[in-house]
């Protein structure tokens, strides 16, 4: 994989204190949107502007005590992701940028922006503050997607933004995409996958449609949704691979992510490969030195100074190993051993002794070049075999 090969290992021992090769990445919430779509159950609330003027102090405050970055060690990777970072105001996102570590010179760093307020001068900002990838939040083409799932933009606004960011000079630009949402026909993920493709963007995510309880449309929604339909799921799968891979150009490198080559987003990468990152906002998690922990997902009390919400775990060796294992099978190119036993301190062969060698032997993993992975045919599946490696 071109633009993530240079991931220098960090011989992570997992619950100890211990010299990293690689500075983490960090990822950084910004739990704001201007309405909220009835599928989302992430993290966020309606923006209000003296909200989250405090909220960018508190994301000040928060990496000042966090003290894992400074003048010398610089985060490898950053992403902004939310909620809507696009909804903060050019002033705010000034603010931000000011005191925010960005990865040295060449370094990824990701934006996510929805179509609908990311403005010609926000983008610039952006650009000229180091941010070089930016994700755009489509989910789909279909005008009766977009109103059915609760977006504030047309299909028309997704191809502006991403040919304005384009003209901007972003070479690197994701477009999420949701397959399998309530009433979406065959027809309309074909002409999600044609116009995305058509972007010319480097990235294209494709999840599938999932409904959590505390979705603010789950009564509507889980209405129209149905039971799941696992044809359907598995037919989007295919229509999705054939139109990305086969038609596009693109690879399939991680369960729902696509890229041409060179496209992958090094930052998730890094994290499926089992790297560290620091996590700051509110419901923002990191791991570092072995230790998991995540922040309050109450964006008043993080503001208040009040992380009481926050929990923090330490795997013990094992634990974390396994941890490891799941996380980097979800990447098409597999586990590389030799990586794996200098991070984990595990051998992977005897932490999964039964059943890598019945996966093997059934067909369903392959373990060539140094490396172990599941067969492609079976990633649609990857779940099924995953919870027997936890
Ligand atoms: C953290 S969200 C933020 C994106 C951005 N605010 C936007 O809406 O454009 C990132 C992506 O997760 C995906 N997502 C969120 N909820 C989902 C759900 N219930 N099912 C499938 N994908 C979902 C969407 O594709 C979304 O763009
Ligand atoms: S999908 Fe994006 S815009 Fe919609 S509620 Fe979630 S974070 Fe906000």
């Amino acid at each position: 994989m071109e633009g993530v090969d240079s991931f220098d290992p960090t011989e992570i021992q997992a619950g100890k204190t211990m010299k990293v090769g690689q500075p983490p990445g960090l990822y950084v919430h910004i739990p704001f949107c201007l309405s909220r779509c009835g599928y989302c159950a992430f993290t966020s609330s309606i923006y209000d502007e003296n909200r989250a003027d405090a909220y960018i102090e508190a994301l000040r405050c928060e990496l000042s005590t966090r003290s894992v970055f400074d003048k010398t060690t610089l985060p490898s990777t950053l992403f902004i992701g939310g909620g809507t970072p696009s909804v903060l105001t050019p002033a705010q996102l000034g603010r931000f940028f000011s005191y925010l570590p960005m990865p040295a010179a060449g370094g990824e760093a990701t934006c996510e922006m929805n179509p609908d307020s990311a403005t010609e001068e926000k983008l610039a900002l952006l650009r000229d503050a180091g941010i070089n990838r930016i994700s755009f939040g489509a989910q789909t083409f279909s005008e009766q997607g977009l109103r059915m799932l609760g977006r504030r933009h047309n299909a028309e606004q997704i191809a502006e933004v991403a040919a304005t960011a384009s003209r901007l000079g972003f070479s690197r630009i994701n477009i999420d995409l949701i397959n399998g949402y309530p009433g979406q026909s065959e027809e309309a993920l074909l002409e999600d996958l044609r116009r995305a493709i058509g972007l010319g963007v480097d990235h294209v995510s494709s999840y599938n449609f999932i409904l959590e309880e505390d979705a603010p449309g789950y009564a509507a929604l889980s209405a129209l949704a149905g039971e799941e339909d696992e044809e359907w799921g598995r037919r989007c799968w295919e229509v999705t691979e054939e139109w990305l891979c086969v038609r596009g150009g693109f690879h399939h490198y991680e369960v729902s992510n696509f890229a041409r080559p060179g496209g992958e987003c090094a930052h998730n990468v890094a994290i499926w490969r089992g790297g560290e990152y620091l996590g700051i906002g509110a419901s923002a998690c990191s791991y570092l030195s072995g230790r998991r922990c995540g922040n309050t997902t109450h964006v008043g009390e993080y503001v208040a100074g009040n992380n009481s919400g926050a929990w923090s775990e330490c795997l013990d060796g094992e634990a974390a190993a396994r941890e490891c294992a799941v996380f980097w099978l979800r990447l098409y190119e597999g586990i590389d051993l030799e990586i794996f036993r200098r991070r984990t301190g595990r051998d992977f062969f005897d932490l999964y002794s039964t059943q890598a060698e019945s996966l093997i032997a059934n067909g369903v993993m392959e373990c060539q070049g140094g490396r172990i992975r599941i067969l492609p045919e079976y990633m649609p599946i990857l779940d099924a075999f995953l919870v027997d490696l936890v």
